[in-house]
């Protein structure tokens, strides 16, 4: 899943650099066209030359200019080596040597050529996509056809200027139209240039040699007739000097494009190499991500499977679907339900189910693992033939990543052994705390049955109290032992047929603290129960009772409890000291000590419930 990010991030690089070296080629073609023009510009420059010294010889007949026309036509062979074009220039030169053409259509021929190679710098400003490149090319362009112009203008009139007679009106004409296409290419130029270039071209044209050019156009504009005066080198080589200082801009104009290039093709460069090298790394953080994931993945799986074996191993493991249906089952499930893996699989879990069992316990065991909480129990199961189990069962409800249920793991211990155990020792207990109760009795001559009533009283009156469900057994177990300080006190004043004296009498009174002594540093909950019952069933709720004259709520309720249990089977039985009570001699006492004796909520319950109580005292009176 972390791939499909990269994956994408990596191909909008691979676009990137792939569209960098898409501008990288068109640079390097732009870049070898500047060249290109550089070297026709020169061999523009050199041409427009041989043109004007053509019409020179020409118009003189042949007999001016001569050594220049053959330099310059050596220059522009020299330029042409650098460049290759077609043109008809050994032709147009054979028939200007011959004489045998009009000076304005050798004239023409040369612009002709000129205006072909011209035309490269359109084609080349007419594919950049660079904005500020466009308007530089644009700016030469314009440079370039000032200085056409300009060449034709010195062409024209060198041909009339060397004419031995007459005026050439066709040449004139041209000199005309081409001033006019110098001043309009002047005004473009003007209007695209940077003003570095504006003054360049203003210092031209205030110099005098512009002034000259300009004086002689001016001159010839209103001349009609007549034989021109000028001295033909003269002229020529005057606007030869304006047309090369226009031509220097260029030059310095083309080498500031190549410049700007050239910075332009190393900053792309830079680009690619820095979204390469992102590439890259990011390739190599990927591959480094997916090979720790892929360990650790198999760390997990590796580690998973020990600690299922772990648990396989120590405990009887199932798994259910959502619906309670198995779909594993582990060996120790298998051997001690008494089915094989293949019944189970597949089947409900309810196939162990115990009839023992309530329905309420799996239903709250339902409840709590369809709420994705885990569910620990004690269930009782049944195997294959009729025997049972129990287990101490914890259910897991394993959840997929969005927080649903999966399944339920459910891991047990086997407890049966442990539990049959448990539930012996606790019979043992309650067995051994009865005969306890009994022995004391017995030294009183008190019957065996006091404890047992006592016992059953009390938890009754707990129940109807609304105690707790392990609080009433543990007052019914323990309240036997009420009276176990008495194996302490001595048999003369224990079984005395008489009352006690103030001596005797406060030695009896210790059989509370002698029995709480017994049980008080226990920790068992059933020897706790007892230590607060021996000390407290003698203490009265109006704060009047032994041994530490403990007040109302101040005693606990199994002492309360186990003061009226105590006295209404003490009065109706009879002792050493009496004789047994009459039950309206017994229930006027006890409403007597309603609030002083006795709790007076725990009076009312016994009159609301006397019945219950009766019933008791009936059923364990066979006993006697
Ligand atoms: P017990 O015989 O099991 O009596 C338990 C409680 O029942 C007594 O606690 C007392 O509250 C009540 N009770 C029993 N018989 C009578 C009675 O005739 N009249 C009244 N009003 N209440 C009675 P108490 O008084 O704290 O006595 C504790 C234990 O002390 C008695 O247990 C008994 O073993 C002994 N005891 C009390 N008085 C005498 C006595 O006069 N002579 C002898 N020998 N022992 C006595
Ligand atoms: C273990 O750490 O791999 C198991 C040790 C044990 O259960 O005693
Ligand atoms: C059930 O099916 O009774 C509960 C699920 C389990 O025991 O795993
Ligand atoms: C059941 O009997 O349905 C559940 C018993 C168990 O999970 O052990
Ligand atoms: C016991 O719980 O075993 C003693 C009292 C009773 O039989 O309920
Ligand atoms: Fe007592
Ligand atoms: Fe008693």
């Amino acid at each position: 899943m972390t791939f499909i990010p990269v994956f994408i991030i990596g191909l909008g690089l691979l676009a990137l650099v792939y569209d960098s070296l898409g501008k990288l080629q068109a640079l390097k073609e732009l870049q070898l066209n500047t060249y290109k023009i550089k070297n026709i510009s020169q061999l523009i420059l050199d041409l427009q030359q041989e043109r004007g010294l053509s019409s020179g010889f020409l118009g003189s007949g042949g007999k001016k200019f001569t050594a220049q026309v053959k330099e310059m036509r050596r220059k522009v062979d020299s330029d042409c080596t650098k460049i290759s074009f077609d043109s008809n220039l050994t032709v147009i030169r054979h028939k200007i040597d011959a004489l045998s053409i009009s000076t304005i259509d050798a004239f023409s021929s040369y612009t002709g050529i000129v205006k072909n190679m011209q035309e490269y710098y359109l084609k080349t400003s007419m594919n950049i996509d660079d904005a500020y490149l466009v308007k530089q090319f644009q700016i030469y362009i314009n440079l370039s056809y000032m200085q056409e112009a300009l060449g034709r203008v010195r062409g024209s009139f060198n041909g009339v200027f060397t004419r031995r007679k007459g005026l050439d009106r066709d040449l004139l004409y041209n000199a005309f139209h081409s001033k006019g296409m110098y001043d309009s290419s002047q005004d473009r130029f003007l209007a695209t240039s940077s003003q570095q270039y504006i003054n360049a071209l203003q210092t031209i044209a205030s110099s005098p040699e512009y002034g000259y050019i300009k004086h002689i156009v001016d001159k010839y504009t209103s001349l009609q007739f007549g034989n021109p005066t000028e001295d033909p080198q003269k002229w020529f080589n005057t606007a030869t000097h304006i047309i090369n200082q226009i031509a220097n801009i260029e030059t310095s104009h083309i080498e500031m494009i190549d410049t700007y290039i050239r910075h332009k093709t190393h900053t792309i460069r830079m680009q690619i190499i820095s979204q390469i090298s992102f590439f890259l790394l990011m390739l190599f953080f990927s591959s480094r991500l997916s090979y720790k994931l892929r360990n650790a993945i198999l760390r997990n799986i590796a580690l998973l499977q020990q600690y299922k074996d772990a648990v396989d191993r120590s405990s009887i493991v199932s798994k259910t679907t959502k619906s309670g249906r198995i779909t594993y089952a582990n060996d120790k499930f298998c051997a001690i339900s008494g089915y094989t893996r293949d019944k189970l699989v597949g089947k409900a879990h309810n196939i162990i189910r115990h009839p023992d069992m309530p329905k309420e316990a799996f239903k709250d065991m339902w409840d709590t693992i369809l709420d994705k909480r885990p569910w620990t129990g004690i269930v009782k199961n049944k195997k294959k033939y009729g025997d049972f189990y129990i287990v101490e069962a914890t259910i897991n409800p394993i959840l997929n990543h969005k927080g649903e249920i999966e399944e339920f793991i459910a891991i047990r211990n086997d407890v049966t052994e442990i539990i049959a155990l448990q539930e012996d020792l606790e019979h043992t207990q309650e067995e051994l705390i009865v005969k306890m109760g009994i022995i004391t009795e017995k030294r009183s001559r008190e019957t065996a049955s006091h404890v047992k009533r006592v016992a059953r009283y009390s938890q009754l009156l707990a129940r109807l109290y609304g105690l707790k469900d392990d609080e009433i057994k543990n007052l019914t177990d323990a309240s036997p032992m009420h009276d176990i300080g008495k194996v302490g006190i001595p048999d003369e004043i224990l079984t005395k047929p008489a009352k006690l004296t103030p001596d005797e009498w406060a030695i009896m009174q210790t059989h509370t603290s002698m029995g709480y002594d017994l049980f008080k540093d226990s920790d068992k909950p059933l020897f706790r129960a007892a230590a607060i019952i021996t000390h407290e069933h003698h203490e009265k709720y109006d704060g009047s009772g032994y041994p530490r004259g403990l007040k109302g709520e101040e005693i606990h309720i199994y002492g309360r409890i186990t003061a009226i249990a105590d006295v209404f089977d003490a009065l109706g039985s009879g002792r050493y000291y009496k004789e047994a009570w009459s039950d309206q001699e017994i229930f006027a006492l006890l409403k007597e000590e309603r609030g002083k004796h006795f709790d007076p909520k725990l009076i009312d319950i016994f009159f609301e419930h006397l019945d219950e109580f009766l019933e008791i005292r009936n059923v364990f009176c066979s006993s006697v």
